[in-house]
């Protein structure tokens, strides 16, 4: 029940920041879609990217889940807003769970969150490859690999 949840997680939940989408096609938009296998929870993270400085200039996301994974989605965007790609692309589960308090049972819908700004990441370096290695320092290395979850339309609950 909701009297099981954090009051940073209500929040969160009742006043969730940056709802929204981009448009999907944007050069500078990344967007990235997963899914919770074990609770068939989806989450959807676009970024906007400012290509100058590769910082993360506007964030949205909608969330299709329980109130942990709808908080954690909507602390991640104030968390990201104004970071560079690779800063965001170094944030662990571990410290949304800990700032929404999150109980060891909804530890996967903190980890949502963290596939999902992965996963908007890797789709913008899709669409700029340049970006990915301005962001490495010209070393042209390849950032680790991340396994997300693809959403079909149809896509089965555990
Ligand atoms: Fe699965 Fe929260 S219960 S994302």
């Amino acid at each position: 029940s909701r009297r099981s949840y954090h009051e940073k997680v209500l929040d969160h939940y009742n006043k969730p920041r940056n709802v929204g989408s981009m448009a999907k096609g944007d050069n500078d938009v990344g967007t990235g879609l997963v899914g919770a296998p074990a609770c068939g929870d989806v989450m959807k993270l676009q970024i906007r990217v400012d290509p100058d400085n590769n910082t993360i200039s506007d964030v949205k996301f909608k969330t299709f889940g329980c109130g942990s994974a709808i908080a954690s989605s909507s602390y991640l965007t104030e968390l990201v807003r104004g970071m560079t790609l690779e800063q965001a692309a170094r944030i662990k589960n571990t410290e949304i769970a800990k700032e929404l308090c999150l109980p060891p049972v909804k530890l996967h819908c903190s980890m949502l969150a963290e596939d999902a700004i992965k996963s908007a990441i890797t789709n913008y370096y899709t669409k700029n490859p340049k970006a990915r290695k301005t962001d490495l320092g010209g070393t042209g290395a390849a950032i680790p690999k991340v396994e997300v979850e693809t959403i079909t339309e149809g896509a089965a609950t555990a």
